[in-house]
């Protein structure tokens, strides 16, 4: 050790002398500093606790029970790494990528749902009827982008409402939003979605007051579905909605008027009821996904007659609406009706260049 000379010694003392208020400020400095990261990493890890809850708030719906949403944090697409905590990216509503259009009462809940499974995919929860319902659609854009749920980027949002496909003006609003937009119609045999609608319809009358439903649906509901189906002539009845729905070809016209074929992926209702996986699959790829949904998803639920679902978390089937029993039909009806939409059958796969293989007899 070197005795501190007298210069020095001042300068020492000068030094602390001086430095007594810095290093306090740098002390208070440093303080501060502490405290503010500490409360940024809360409030990050607030924000990002809400946007999960909003994510799995707004894609929950009456079917499903909610299924948690899962994100990966190794630095891809659903967060980033930083030094020493995890950044994870802001959440927000954005308009559909994709829409399911009908047909109603093929299975388009279902569809809705199976995709679901997929961590890229945030599902709107109830059916939103924005392009179909002129009031819903003049409230614009951004109503509609409201209703959607939230969703990391790189997620792909869908929503679905059956009455889009039979709505003529629809198909145009959908394009002003996005001319590229990806379409799902999900269709069944033509006769089994007639009787299905028959169903549901039978089933709707029964619980409505009389108030809410018009005299004719109340007629309806007490009529068989041979009686509706065929006229007192023998006669097809097309004027009964069920079955006009059927026709396949006569609402898909009007989309390829507007839309590329390639943008409509025609989805197999009945393939799916049987064994969703191999479907999905196809509508992974369409939707430029990673194949991540499997059969590990899915087990046959022999009460219900059908497949519910399953993630990481929770196993869950379809509500009770969701395949209902349907009555025994004449099966000289369905023979009937089978032979008259023999022909549209026909066009609806000139249409889609596919032969769906639906029954004539
Ligand atoms: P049914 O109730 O007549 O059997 P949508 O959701 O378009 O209204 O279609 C309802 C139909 O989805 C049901 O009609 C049922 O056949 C079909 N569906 C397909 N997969 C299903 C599943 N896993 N669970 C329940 N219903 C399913």
């Amino acid at each position: 050790m070197h005795p501190v000379d007298g210069d020095a010694a001042a300068e020492c003392v000068l030094l602390v002398g001086l430095s007594r208020p810095k290093m306090a400020a740098a002390l208070l400095s440093v303080m501060m500093m502490s405290l503010f990261l500490t409360f940024h990493v809360l409030y990050d890890s607030a924000v990002y606790s809400l946007e999960s809850a909003a994510v799995a708030g707004g894609s929950g719906n009456a079917n499903m029970v909610v299924l948690t949403s899962r994100m990966d944090i190794s630095g891809g697409p659903g967060g980033v790494i930083f030094s020493n905590r995890v950044h994870f990216p802001r959440t927000s509503r954005r308009l559909p990528q994709a829409i399911i259009i009908g047909v109603r009462k093929c299975g388009t809940r279902a569809l809705l749902e199976m995709l679901a499974l997929h961590p890229r995919v945030q599902k709107a929860a109830g059916e939103v009827h924005f392009f179909d319902r002129d009031d819903n659609y003049q409230r614009g854009l951004e109503w509609y982008r409201r209703k959607m749920p939230h969703s990391f980027r790189g997620q792909i949002t869908i929503e679905k409402s059956p009455s889009y496909f039979v709505t003529p003006e629809v198909p145009e609003r959908i394009r002003a939003m996005n001319a590229s937009v990806k379409l799902l119609l999900i269709v069944r045999e033509p006769v089994t979605r007639a009787i299905s609608d028959y169903t549901q319809l039978r089933s709707h009358a029964a619980t409505a007051s009389s108030s809410t439903t018009s005299s004719s649906s109340q007629q309806n509901a007490q009529r068989s579905f041979e009686q509706l189906a065929l006229r007192t002539d023998g006669s097809v009845n097309l004027a009964y909605r069920p079955l006009a729905i059927s026709l396949y070809h006569t609402f898909l016209l009007r989309w390829l008027e507007v839309f590329q074929r390639p943008q409509i992926l025609i989805v197999n209702g009945d393939l799916l009821i049987e064994d969703p996986v191999p479907q999905l699959h196809r509508i992974e790829n369409f939707l430029g996904l990673e194949p991540r949904i499997g059969r590990h998803n899915f087990y046959f639920n022999h009460t219900k007659g059908f497949f519910c679902l399953r993630n990481e978390t929770a196993d869950k089937c379809l509500r009770e609406s969701k395949g209902r029993r349907h009555p025994r039909v004449d099966p000289m009806v369905v023979t009937k009706l089978r032979r008259f939409f023999g022909e549209h059958n026909q066009r609806f796969y000139d249409l889609v260049g596919e032969d769906m293989g639906w029954p004539e007899e």
